[in-house]
């Protein structure tokens, strides 16, 4: 079953990913871009999370933007990156509950659709990056429910993702660390059948 859905997102990253709109050009994200994904890390981590918790931010980035973790993700989740004029300015990830490596989600009873990741280096941000990029992950997704976490206390992060239609949906407390808030987004009906999706052999052709 994996390796179904492994290969129905490769050919959906092939349909959607090879957008270029002004000097942003989308791309599949592959094991080479690990050392450029840790660095947009480093680089927003700390200014995201640094003021709602600094040694949470730090832990973040040691434990789950490592060069081991990244990696394993990168092998496991289908990504996408943003590159301007060659440089990697923007990535997101989309993996199901059921096959998230190295997180605990015993409190998720169901297997859903989460993007794990969505993070723009801060010289880019409020440039459409972080929208063309959320949009590519939509066309990923197999179900009909799109469903992501965000840090309590990220207040840009929940401001962006409820204009883009998501609502929240539950709250894990996280005792010592800040809470974590999910939230879902419920996508049109043509996402749920793969035959309709760019890049599909099957596609039907008409227009979306
Ligand atoms: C949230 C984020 C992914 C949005 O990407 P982006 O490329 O900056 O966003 P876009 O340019 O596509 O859209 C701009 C929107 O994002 C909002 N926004 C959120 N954080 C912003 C920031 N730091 N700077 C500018 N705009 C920001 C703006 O209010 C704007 O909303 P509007 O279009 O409704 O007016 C990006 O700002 C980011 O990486 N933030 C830090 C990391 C983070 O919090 N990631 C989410 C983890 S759950």
């Amino acid at each position: 079953m994996a390796e179904v859905v492994d290969r129905v997102a490769d050919e959906v990253l092939d349909g959607v990913v090879a957008d270029v709109e002004g000097d942003v050009v989308l791309r599949r994200g592959t094991v080479s871009d690990v050392p450029a994904i840790r660095a947009i890390g480093e680089a927003v981590v700390p200014s995201t999370y640094g003021p709602i918790d600094a040694a949470y931010a730090r832990r973040m980035l040691d434990e789950w933007w490592s060069i081991e973790r990244l990696t394993t993700l990168v092998e496991t989740f289908p990504h996408v990156v943003a590159e301007v004029h060659g440089e990697l300015v923007g990535m997101a990830n989309l993996g199901r509950t059921s096959r998230a490596p190295h997180r605990d989600m015993g409190h998720v009873a169901d297997d859903r659709e989460i993007m794990w990741k969505l993070y723009v280096h801060p010289r880019h941000h409020g440039t459409g990056v972080g929208s063309r990029l959320l949009a590519a992950i939509e066309e990923l997704v197999e179900g009909s429910e799109l469903w992501l976490e965000v840090v309590d206390g990220n207040d840009a992060a929940v401001a962006f993702y409820r204009s883009r239609g998501f609502e929240e949906v539950e709250r894990v407390p996280g005792g010592l660390l800040p809470d974590d808030v999910w939230f879902c987004k419920q996508l049109a009906p043509r996402r749920r059948d793969p035959s309709q999706r760019p890049g599909s052999s099957q596609r039907s052709g008409s227009p979306r």
